[in-house]
């Protein structure tokens, strides 16, 4: 972890604060591009993971596509550079203003989750004189294996279309004449570390494909979302995520003839190259027992451990004891579940260490918030040390 590297550097600055290691970053972004080169897939790059605009000139010099999920996501992209011909955006709601500003930008493809949807959409681009692309998505009912608060795909999540509403508004979905259907679009969940959840997908996707092509569609592509998870537990021993094993399964399992393959992959890019830098408060025990260490981040900063329950490895970067101990770190906010985590081993504590809160690129500053009023916190990048 490159904290660890640099602690009497980071000492001085105001926490807490995002460090991101713009190396690792690169690195990561060299593996999924040459890995989807072989294969000739498409990357797009989820903005909702983390839309730092240092973060988003790295990744658009690689030359991914965005996934956006709402008419400001789709604005930042466009204002960092990125070609709307490359650009997905999906979400269940989308507002008439967004979609107005979509249409006009003339993006690849509209994400569309409803047939309520595909209707506005087909209005507003009849408005506006134009013919719109869009692509389907749909729920492919299949459970991701992850945690529950982040899978997306079951038949009775709101995300998607059922298949079996396209099947009986085939014919309606077809007539709406500022309308191009060039896509399926499916995105199963995220964080998911058991790879073969992703054979399951490749099998729906035939089905899907196959059937709505006899009734009469015809698409240019398939976009099987993101969800590639990445290693909390122990991010050293695996900094970039395994894109080679995800895109040899869809390969051996996905047949969609020649049609375009595009993945959508937010935490899997930037998870690992983020850690959230925060200082040591105050030390105190409960009158339980328990070692509480009262750290200046909080949930407000990092919201994942709250919300649901996640992990993230933490690890005392400054302190130059030999010993450890088992601490509760609990962050400022006026909350009960703002705690990153309970019986975290960690080198005797003091007050003014340094604590790295590991694996915190995804998620982390895009979910941030000012409750409390808490300041937004800052960000660090290693290319300007
Ligand atoms: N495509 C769509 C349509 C999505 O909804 C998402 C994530 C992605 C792509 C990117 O998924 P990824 O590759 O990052 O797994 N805040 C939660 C994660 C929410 C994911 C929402 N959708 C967390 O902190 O775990």
């Amino acid at each position: 972890m490159l904290s660890r590297h640099i602690a009497s550097k980071l000492r001085g600055l105001e926490t807490p604060f995002y460090l991101y290691d713009t190396a690792l970053l690169r690195q990561t972004l060299e593996s999924v591009v040459s890995e989807a080169g072989k294969f000739g897939y498409k990357v797009h790059y989820a903005i909702k993971a983390n839309y730092d605009d240092h973060l988003l000139a790295i990744i658009r010099e690689y030359g991914l596509g965005i996934d956006c999920a709402s008419g400001n996501e789709l604005r930042k992209a466009v204002e960092a550079g990125f070609a709307p011909e490359g650009i997905v955006y999906a979400g269940v709601g989308k507002r008439d203003k967004e979609l107005r500003y979509a249409i006009e930008q003339g993006i690849m493809a509209i994400n569309c989750e409803s047939i309520e949807e595909l209707e506005v959409v087909n209005a507003l681009s009849s408005e506006a004189g134009r013919t719109t692309d869009v692509a389907l998505r749909i729920n492919p009912d299949i459970d991701p294996r992850t945690n529950h608060c982040i899978d997306t795909g079951q038949a009775d999540s709101k995300f998607g279309i059922s298949y079996e509403e396209v099947l009986e508004h085939a014919e309606r979905i077809k007539a709406l004449d500022h309308l191009n259907i060039v896509g399926v679009h499916l995105h199963i969940g995220s964080q998911i570390r058991e790879l073969h959840v992703f054979e399951n997908m490749c099998r729906k996707v035939n089905v899907i494909v196959a059937n709505l092509e006899r009734l009469g569609f015809t698409f240019r592509f398939v976009d099987v979302g993101g969800g590639l998870g990445v290693n909390y537990d122990v991010p050293e021993n695996e900094p970039i995520p395994n894109f080679a094993s995800l895109f040899s399964i869809v390969h051996n399992h996905l047949y969609v003839g020649d049609k375009e393959v595009h993945f959508e992959f937010g935490r899997s890019i930037v998870a690992e190259c983020g850690e959230l830098i925060t200082r040591v408060l105050f030390n105190k025990t409960t009158a339980t027992g328990r070692k509480l260490v009262i750290v200046d981040a909080s949930m407000t900063e990092l919201i994942r451990p709250a919300l649901y329950g996640s992990y993230h490895n933490i690890e005392n970067i400054t302190s130059e004891e030999e010993a450890f101990d088992k601490y509760t770190v609990v962050g400022t906010a006026c909350e009960s579940t703002d705690v990153f985590d309970e019986n975290v081993g960690l080198r005797k504590t003091r007050r003014g260490d340094l604590l790295s809160i590991k694996s915190a690129g995804a998620y982390g500053m895009s979910m941030a918030s000012r409750y409390n009023l808490h300041d937004l916190p800052g960000a660090v990048y290693s290319d300007e040390l």
